[in-house]
């Protein structure tokens, strides 16, 4: 991705228009333009990610456009690469853990300004729908988790590649140096905040961390057991440290995962490849019987019922 004071290879600047019906009242008019810029375009499932020239809408009513400085990756792209997710639609662009400027605001847009840090979210906040308004709750109605052909999703209008509508994924895409997001999946952080980091917020963090704080509620001297060393699973050790957890065990078949794992605060790691009986009574004889609380985090249903 291209540094923060780097144009796009064709942006045509915001400029103003004046209305010269009236020598004596000028009525400036803001003229948001197409922005030409590269993008992972994923055409198919099981095929590369490629990079091509694409068009990036203007913001509409209520959306901000967002100059895209840093993206992750999380392993839920690659389960659309690998067509496991079959309700998506091709080509789209992927991508939903970025951090950036915003470059433009459409419209009806009212706490976001050009030039604002932001995190574009993959659940937005309404704040008023009962949801939102919930404590216990975070998962506004407007998520398109529950309705994949929702309006960001289903719609084309945002990019377009040789001639072609391309969609967006979980209202965000940001695989691409530009993409427009709504209003209300956008949250603005601190100015000096290092996006190449805390594009990890976007999702992978939030996920891991908010399953042991808030979903889990992991209470102080527990046993916990994290299957999955990935950004995720990192995340929900964290969590389980920040809770005050006594036994944090980290399982992954990728020993190298271990160091990192052992620096967020697992207290041991385990390879089930270094056993020959099931995980499961493994973690029964190094927890009494076992863990308090378990966190699949690999994405395999066989791991979930063990
Ligand atoms: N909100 C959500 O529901 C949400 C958000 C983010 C990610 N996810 C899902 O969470 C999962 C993890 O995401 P990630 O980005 O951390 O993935 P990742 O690929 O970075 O990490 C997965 C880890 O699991 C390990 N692993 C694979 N098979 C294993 C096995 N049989 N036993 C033990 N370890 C095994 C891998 O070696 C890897 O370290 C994915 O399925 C992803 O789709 C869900
Ligand atoms: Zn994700
Ligand atoms: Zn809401």
């Amino acid at each position: 991705m291209p540094g923060a004071g780097d144009g796009p290879a064709s942006l045509s600047h915001p400029y103003l228009l004046f209305n010269w019906s009236s020598l004596h009242l000028w009525i400036p008019v803001l003229v948001l333009k197409t922005i030409k810029c590269k993008a992972a375009v994923c055409w198919k499932p099981n095929s590369p990610l490629i990079i091509e020239e694409i068009e990036v809408a203007p913001p509409r009513d209520h959306e901000v456009r967002i100059k895209i400085i840093a993206t992750g990756i999380c392993r839920s792209d690659e389960h659309v690469l690998s067509g496991e997710l079959t309700y998506v639609k091709f080509p789209i662009i992927l991508g939903h853990e970025g951090a950036g400027i915003v470059e433009s605001v459409g419209s009806k847009v009212t706490g976001i300004k050009t030039g604002d840090r932001v995190i574009p979210l993959i659940v937005p906040q309404c704040r008023k729908c009962r949801c939102c308004l919930n404590p216990e709750s975070n998962l506004c109605c407007k998520n398109v988790f529950g309705n994949c052909d929702g309006a960001m999703n289903s719609d084309c209008t945002i990019f377009t590649c040789r001639g072609q509508g391309v969609y967006n994924f979980l209202g965000t895409s940001t695989f691409s140096e530009y993409t427009v997001v709504e209003e209300d999946s956008v949250a603005k952080i601190d100015a000096n905040a290092p996006l190449d980091k805390v594009c990890l917020i976007g999702c992978g963090f939030s996920t891991g961390y908010g399953s042991a704080i808030n979903t889990a509620k992991v209470r102080p001297g527990s046993s916990c057991a994290v299957f999955g060393l990935g950004g995720v699973g990192l995340s929900a050790i964290i969590g389980c440290k920040v809770a005050g957890a006594s036994k944090i065990i980290g399982i992954d078949i990728n020993t190298d995962k271990f160091t990192k794992a052992k620096e967020c605060g697992a207290t041991e790691c385990i390879n089930p490849k270094d056993y020959d009986r099931p995980i499961h009574e493994v973690l029964a004889e190094k927890t009494d019987n076992g863990v308090d609380y378990a966190f699949e985090v690999i994405g395999n249903i066989k791991v979930m019922v063990s």
